[in-house]
């Protein structure tokens, strides 16, 4: 990947084909352990039905991409609503940026994190998953995060530790429970609880399995991180994906060492009387 090049938009989502056929089959191989993104996914998935416990009231998705979490949250709060930014949004599948109604239905508000069009203590909840690390300005979002939040209201944040590179050129940062707990508590929130999402050999066998997929089995880099699979060499790198993240699995749930883990769920309470920089 050229890392100076300029933002152009996907030709397709993380891994592209032709055939319709073949995208249906590629969406289910990206739940399966024959994707990298199998074990981050599965943690993912838990960390947002562990956080939709701490949800209530009138609650915001900022940067809420296709919407993969609202199951777990709809049910518990009164309203839940989609922010999405236009510029950066360009880089989802354009299966979805490209009809209208389907995005109408994905996102019910446009801004920019790092300044919300919205009041002070709008919600009692505000998400931000997987999308801290994509703003250039990080404290602006959070003390805008913590602007609408209504005090004694909750912050749930995912972000991401060991992970590649990915819809560049706009991944800024990654963040440690001690970067996290600082950027939080600038903005007058304190943390209840940050939680590893895997651990070092998740973290090691989804490294491996990017590598093997990236290094073995694509036929292109794209230029936002993504890559299209060769279809003479995937069918034979992608068991050996398999492989191996069922391998890191069984060896995940062996160990508990976290100096590494694929990323971070966080639990922030705005204080009551907060005074923010
Ligand atoms: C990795 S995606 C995560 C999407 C979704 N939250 C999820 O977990 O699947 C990061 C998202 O942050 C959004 N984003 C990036 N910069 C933003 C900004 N300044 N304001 C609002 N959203 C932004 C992107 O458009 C993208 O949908």
């Amino acid at each position: 990947m050229d890392l100076r090049q300029q933002p152009k938009r996907a030709t397709q989502g993380v891994v592209t084909s032709r055939a319709s056929l073949l995208q249906r089959l590629n969406a289910l191989r990206k739940r399966s352990p024959f994707s990298p993104y199998w074990m981050e996914r599965s943690w993912l998935r838990r960390a947002m039905e562990g956080l939709s416990h701490h949800a209530s009231g009138r609650m915001l998705d900022v940067g809420c991409g296709e919407r993969p979490y609202a199951e777990f949250f709809e049910s518990r709060v009164e309203q839940y609503l989609g922010l999405e930014y236009p510029p950066v949004a360009d880089n989802l599948n354009p299966d979805v940026w490209n009809q209208p109604e389907l995005l109408r239905s994905l996102v019910d508000v446009w801004g920019d994190a790092q300044r919300l069009p919205f009041a002070d203590a709008s919600f009692d909840t505000v998400l931000a998953a997987e999308m801290l690390e994509h703003i250039p300005a990080p404290d602006a979002c959070v003390a805008e995060i913590a602007r609408v939040v209504k005090p004694g209201g909750r912050f749930l944040l995912t972000v991401p530790l060991i992970a590649p590179l990915h819809q560049w050129p706009f991944d800024f940062y990654r963040y440690t429970p001690k970067g996290i707990e600082a950027i939080v508590e600038r903005h007058g929130f304190e943390v209840e609880l940050i939680t590893p999402r895997g651990n070092f050999a998740s973290a090691t066998g989804a490294t491996l399995s990017h590598w093997l997929v990236r290094s073995l089995a694509a036929s292109k880099l794209h230029h936002d991180g993504s890559v299209a699979l060769s279809r003479w060499r995937a069918p034979f790198v992608l068991p050996l994906v398999f492989v191996t993240q069922v391998f890191f699995w069984i060896c995940e749930h062996l160990s508990n060492d976290t100096a590494a883990s694929l990323g971070y769920s966080v639990v922030a309470r705005r204080k009551l009387s907060a005074s923010t920089k």
